[in-house]
């Protein structure tokens, strides 16, 4: 059966992404953001997953005024990078992977989330700046990735209680497709930023690390964090954390914490990155991770 081996959380801050395609991830600036993620990029090339479930949001891209789904999923066979006004990044198709998104879609719906089902869509830096974070400069990514975008840009976002819920039901998913599948959940988006206004530029690091401590371990509070305390403590953007939410309820009751990274400043944002397991009560494949760089508490 196809099982979630992992969940990992990080920012897409579209400026990773430059840095990236221009060279300049190990320059003074970037250098100390992307070192955050040489563990991550040993460890994936030990894991080999077959399938990301990559949890995102567009930036009207592919979505606008005109159509806003709350949750869409990608059931096509292959995606391309969205030109987001400087032409599209050159960086590989993402491909999809009909036949799980196809089940993962008719088992949410069954499961009573009424999901937008995606077949064509251009993806921006919301997909694709993970995939470079996390595997760097490749000609083709090493996974299939389903797409799963959530709208954290127009007033009203899900709920967190919410997404931690969608999270659960994709684990019932994906543990009920017949083939044997090394599939992995991301979550992206945050950390606290604004982008706009008078408090432009607000980074939380204080709320940003408790956020972080509860992904880890068993406790289930940041489902209940209602959306004004995301606006109020860690700005207009930071809503986006609810997308880790979806991750880590798909990890089951309890997680531990392969790595972490924190980092302030990034453009005008802090960026976040963390690597769970679930706990299944059975002890940990460690696959990939040594006891100096398991990070169970910060
Ligand atoms: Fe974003």
């Amino acid at each position: 059966m196809a099982r979630i081996t992992a969940g990992v959380a990080t920012s897409h801050v579209p400026l990773l992404g430059v840095a990236h395609d221009q060279k300049k991830d190990r320059d003074a600036y970037f250098g100390p953001i992307f070192a955050g993620y040489d563990w991550t990029r040993e460890w994936e090339r030990s894991e080999k997953p077959d399938v990301v479930i990559l949890v995102y949001n567009d930036h009207a891209s592919a979505f606008d005024m005109r159509i806003i789904p709350t949750f869409a999923i990608g059931c096509g066979e292959r995606y391309a990078p969205a030109d987001e006004g400087w032409g599209p990044r050159q960086v590989p198709d993402v491909i999809g992977h009909p036949d799980l998104a196809w089940h993962v879609a008719q088992s949410l719906i069954l499961d009573e989330f009424d999901m937008t089902i995606i077949n064509e869509m251009d993806v921006d830096h919301g997909l694709t700046v993970p995939l470079s974070m996390m595997f760097g400069d490749v000609a083709e990514w090493p996974v299939k990735v389903i797409p799963l975008a959530v709208n954290v840009v127009t007033y009203p976002p899900p709920s967190g209680n919410r997404c931690w819920a969608l999270g659960e039901a994709i684990r019932t998913a994906v543990a009920s497709y017949d083939e044997d599948l090394n599939v992995q959940i991301w979550g992206t988006g945050g950390m606290s930023h604004q982008l706009q206004g008078p408090r432009a530029g607000l980074i939380n690091r204080e709320w940003d690390n408790r956020f972080l401590d509860g992904l880890i371990g068993d406790g289930d509070a940041l489902r209940h964090i209602p959306h004004i305390e995301y606006l109020r403590e860690t700005g207009s953007e930071g809503i986006e954390m609810v997308m880790w939410l979806i991750m880590r309820g798909a990890l089951g009751d309890r997680t531990q914490a392969l790595h972490r990274h924190y980092h302030v400043p990034c453009s005008n944002t802090a960026i976040g990155h963390l690597v769970l397991r679930p706990d299944n009560g059975e002890g940990f494949d460690m696959t990939g991770s040594s006891a100096a760089e398991l990070v169970a508490a910060r």
